[in-house]
Formats: C-alpha cells, structure tokens, sequence
C-alpha cells in the first residue's frame, strides 16, 4: 500500500526530486521504508533516479512500458488502472473479461495475436509498430449511445494525431481515421448492455503509427503516422495526447447524451459529409449523397429522393 502511496507523491512532482526526508514525512515511516518501497517500486520497472542530497525522481518514459502506461491511467484521475501487455490476443476481449470489475480501465499492448476489426475482420497489430489499446467505461447512459462514443474518441484522436505529429486527417463516419483515403485508425466499440441501459462499453482503438510497409493485402488501403510523415513517432506520447483529449470530451458527452457539442468537428472533419457515397446496408450497395452527421451520431444521406438517416452500415466514397 505505502509503495502505492509513494508512487503518487513522485509523480505529483513528476520529473523533479522529492527528499527523502519530505516523503518519510508525508507518508509518515522511516527513511529506511522509502528506500526498501524505492526498490520494489524499480522492481515493478519504474525507473527513478536517486540522487544525494536531492532525493528521488520518478523518470518519465519515452516509450509504452508497464511503468509509463500505468503512469498515464495514474495521472488521468480517470482511470482506476493502466495495464500494458507484451502480447494479447485481443485488447477488447482483456478489458471485457479481464478487468471488467474496475469502473475505468486502460489496456494497452505491444501486440496482438487476434486483433479484431469491425464485421469480424481481423485487425494486423505487429509488436512494435502500432498503438493496439482499449478503454473499459462503465457510463450511465442508454445503449444507443455507445455508438456516439465512438465518435467522441475519434474526435480526441484526430486531436491527438495533429498534436503528435501536426497531421490533419479525417474522420470517416463513424470510426475510422483516414489520411488521403487511406486508413490509419479504426475504432471498434463493444458492449454489454442491461436492457435498455449500458454495462460496460469497450472503445477498442487501433493505430497505424510506425510501421514500415504493409503486407500486400492491406497495402492499398492502410497508410501510417511515419510512411505519411517520414517521423518516428512516439506511441507513449501518442497515448497520453488522446487520454488527455478525449477524458474532457467524454465526461461532457456523458453529461449532455448527445453529440451537439462537436457536432462541427465532426462534420468538418468528414470526409464523406458532401460526398457522393455507397451505401452498404445489409449487404446491398446503394448510391447516395452524404449530407451531414446530426447531434445523435447518425449520418444523414439522400437515398432514392429522400433524407434517411443512417446509424450504422458501410460508407464509401464514390468516383475515388
Ligand atoms: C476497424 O477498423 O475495423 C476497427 C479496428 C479496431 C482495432 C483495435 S486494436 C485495439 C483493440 N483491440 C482489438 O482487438 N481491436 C481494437
């Protein structure tokens, strides 16, 4: 417990020294319990640096590792725990059964051995490359709200990208990122739901930062931060940028229930809204003209003559 206590106190200070003394004080033990907790704590893989007569700093890292992730839920005041994992099969299906008793849970992986997109597709999440996490939320709201989620978080991503690495992509209605039609983030939401009200809500979010090449398959529709950029780009920083986004967001979003407060962001950011687009809805392709996304989520299109509006399905782009 104290080592718990310990952990936060240096990182309120994060990046400055802490004296020993002030923190057998705070916590009310000996120097000597500091020292053996400091251990444990380098033990667990935080990296803190100690220093006669400054005392201790926390380190704060520059790449995902279980300190730095746990460091970032910490440092949220939103998430109850920060989990890293080398290998997964699949972010989404740990934070469902795994930690499913926490209110607030990020997961995050190197890689994935079963990564799932959207439809049942499967998501290619190599160790290394890409940034493969989920968010575990327990919000009280209705469940046709989980899809709007969604949309909250790509709003926070396409933030969080322009912070990265100062790239302005777009958002494809709901839940990809795109550069130039090509694909750089997906969002896959699940939940569990009681009847007509949310359980837990999965915001499963993959991105594409720095792989080299892509497998021949998925060549001609994926792209990433560093093939667009010729950066590497640090997915720990990538992370905390999109916490740090989309926790604001989020809790508005869970106050109003709708998504009027960005409703802009999200229509400006399209890049179907004023397209010529198909339409895939159950499975048949239809031509229709995008025309807007409205405050609950839906894309409003003009289908055989009429405005209808769409909450779910596939859209693409015609003429491309
Ligand atoms: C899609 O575009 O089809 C959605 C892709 C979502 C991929 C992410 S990677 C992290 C999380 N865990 C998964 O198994 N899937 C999501």
């Amino acid at each position: 417990m104290m080592k718990n206590e310990l952990l936060n106190i240096l990182m309120e200070h994060n990046n400055n020294f802490v004296k020993g003394e002030t923190l057998a004080q705070e916590l009310g033990v000996s120097r000597q319990s500091i020292w053996k907790a400091i251990n444990a704590l380098k033990n667990d893989g935080y990296q803190i640096e100690s220093e006669r007569p400054l005392g201790y700093k926390l380190l704060t890292e520059a790449e995902l590792t279980k300190a730095s992730v746990a460091i970032i839920a910490r440092l949220s005041r939103f998430f109850e725990a920060g989990i890293f994992l080398e290998e997964v099969d699949s972010t989404n299906r740990y934070a469902k059964q795994e930690v499913k008793d926490l209110n607030a849970c990020l997961v995050v992986a190197d890689k994935q051995s079963a990564g799932r997109g959207r439809l049942g597709r499967t998501w290619h999440s190599p160790a290394g490359t890409g940034l493969w996490f989920s968010l575990l939320l327990k919000p009280d709201l209705p469940s046709y709200a989980a899809s709007m989620l969604t949309q909250v978080a790509a709003v926070a991503m396409h933030t969080a990208i322009v912070e990265s690495c100062a790239l302005n992509t777009q958002i494809k209605w709901p839940n990809d990122i795109l550069y130039q039609g090509k694909k750089i983030c997906g969002i896959l939401t699940e939940m569990t739901s009681e009847i007509d009200a949310l359980e837990n809500v999965i915001i499963g979010i993959g991105v594409n930062v720095n792989q080299q090449k892509f497998t021949a398959e998925i060549d001609e529709i994926a792209t990433s931060l560093y093939l667009i950029t010729g950066q590497k780009i640090s997915r720990l920083q990538l992370l905390d940028n999109f916490i740090a986004d989309f926790i604001p967001l989020y809790k508005q979003f869970v106050k109003e229930q709708n998504l009027a407060f960005i409703s802009e962001r999200l229509n400006t950011l399209s890049s179907v809204v004023n397209k010529d687009v198909w339409l895939i809805v159950k499975g048949e392709k239809k031509p229709a003209k995008a025309m807007e996304i409205n405050a609950k989520g839906e894309l409003l299109v003009e289908l055989d003559g009429q405005i209808t509006a769409v909450y779910s399905g596939e859209v693409s782009v015609r003429n491309r």
